[in-house]
């Protein structure tokens, strides 16, 4: 089959290269059997299993943790025109090494804020786990259908001041102004909807009525604050709000679990480069510009270093999770440290048009998005 070229419109991969998602599925793995195993939950479901860190964790805990996965996410299957969209691939492959190597591995695609999703899958497991140990939520979304059919659409803005600043066109290899509006009260409410903690709290409450939760059953959604610089857009903005309420799930859900010596943790991860992670204003600008800082500290982290740190050395490791104050766990430490926020801040200040490509570590970034499609790096 010929390889497609990638189709990029601003910081988004529109195409993948089957052939390349699974070599780079299959060096995900290969890195996690170097490192060696641990003792994983048993059976483990993974709501957004296809790519980021719901695959990161996925590939963690079944090849590094010896865990039977279920994995639903929502994807573009390939068609006479289309190449399908990476997830797609990034989950067949999963399947295809897990089979291989002897791991249950069970994917499903399919729209998991629908009752209809959640219904079979609670019938699937409970007539083939009886149970289930851990549940990983790791959806981004930016559309939900409610039970009512109502589309439910995420806005990425402020909740205060219009915001102006960097951004950056992929596709054009250009820094760009963006410009950044305030969400009226629905678009607020919206993104909540789509991106806070309650589709969350369906699952585990639906799993938990249906007597499909073991004892000492851990759920854990991933979450982002970030630095000061990113606080007035992110932290401060819709997106900021949706995470406020996925947080007070935790700590509802953490209530409800206590009869099973249960838990629910918020786990605070990094920024870095997704398929979700790009589409937001400024983001990228800062992204380029902590990766150049965190490579030259010997700090970079991707996705599946992240999921290491957590499953393999802290959670089911020698270690523990860094818990903070508010009961969640920890590990952005590295981006937040004051040598590292510096030194981003410094070279934010001497951003322009014509220099990004050397303060930022530009190249790797646009490098790491098209390796996550399938396709190979090329020179920025
Ligand atoms: P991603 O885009 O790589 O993965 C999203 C996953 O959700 C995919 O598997 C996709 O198929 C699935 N999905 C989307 N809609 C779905 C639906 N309706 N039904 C079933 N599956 C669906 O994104 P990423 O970055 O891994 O995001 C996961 C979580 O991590 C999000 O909550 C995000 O806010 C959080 N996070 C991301 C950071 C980043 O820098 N990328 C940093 C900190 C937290
Ligand atoms: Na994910």
């Amino acid at each position: 089959m010929l390889v497609p070229e990638p189709e990029i419109v601003g910081c988004v991969v529109r195409n993948a290269n089957p052939a390349g998602c699974q070599a780079r599925v299959a060096q995900q793995i290969a890195a996690v059997r170097q490192r060696g195993t641990f003792a994983a939950p048993r059976r483990v479901l993974i709501l957004g299993s296809s790519s980021g860190f719901g695959l990161a964790a996925r590939i963690q805990l079944a090849f590094g943790g010896g865990a039977a996965t279920f994995g639903v996410a929502y994807e573009r299957a390939p068609d006479a025109e289309l190449t399908g969209s990476a997830g797609w691939h990034n989950q067949q492959a999963f399947d295809h090494f897990a089979e291989s190597a002897g791991l249950q591995a069970q994917s499903r695609f399919a729209d998991a804020f629908l009752p209809q999703t959640r219904q079979a899958v609670l019938a699937w497991i409970r007539e083939q786990w009886g149970q289930v140990d851990l549940l990983v939520y790791s959806l981004a979304s930016g559309v939900r259908v409610l039970d009512d059919g109502r589309r439910c659409r995420a806005v990425i803005k402020s909740l205060h001041n219009p915001l102006e600043g960097w951004g950056l066109d992929l596709a054009a290899e250009q820094l760009i102004r963006q410009q950044v509006m305030v969400a009226a009260e629905q678009e607020h409410r919206d993104t909540v909807t789509v991106m806070g903690g309650e589709p969350w709290q369906q699952w585990v409450l639906a799993l938990q009525q249906a007597g499909l939760l073991a004892p000492g059953f851990h759920t854990l959604a991933f979450s982002y604050e970030g630095p000061a610089l990113t606080h007035p857009w992110y932290r401060d903005g819709t997106l900021g709000a949706a995470k406020r309420h996925l947080q007070q799930t935790a700590d509802a859900l953490r209530m409800a679990l206590r009869p099973l010596q249960g838990d629910a943790r918020v786990v605070m991860c990094k920024a870095l480069v997704t398929r979700a992670s790009l589409v937001i204003p400024f983001l990228p600008v800062y992204l380029m510009l902590l990766m150049a800082v965190m490579k030259d500290k010997g700090l970079h982290e991707e996705c599946p270093q992240q999921m290491a740190r957590l499953f393999a050395d802290q959670l089911y490791g020698p270690g523990a999770p860094r818990c903070d104050a508010l009961g969640r766990w920890r590990l952005d430490e590295f981006e937040l440290r004051p040598d590292v926020q510096h030194a981003v801040l410094a070279r934010l200040s001497e951003l322009t048009a014509d220099n990004f490509r050397q303060l930022g570590d530009y190249a790797a970034m646009r490098s790491e998005l098209l390796h996550q499609h399938g396709f190979m790096p090329i020179a920025g």
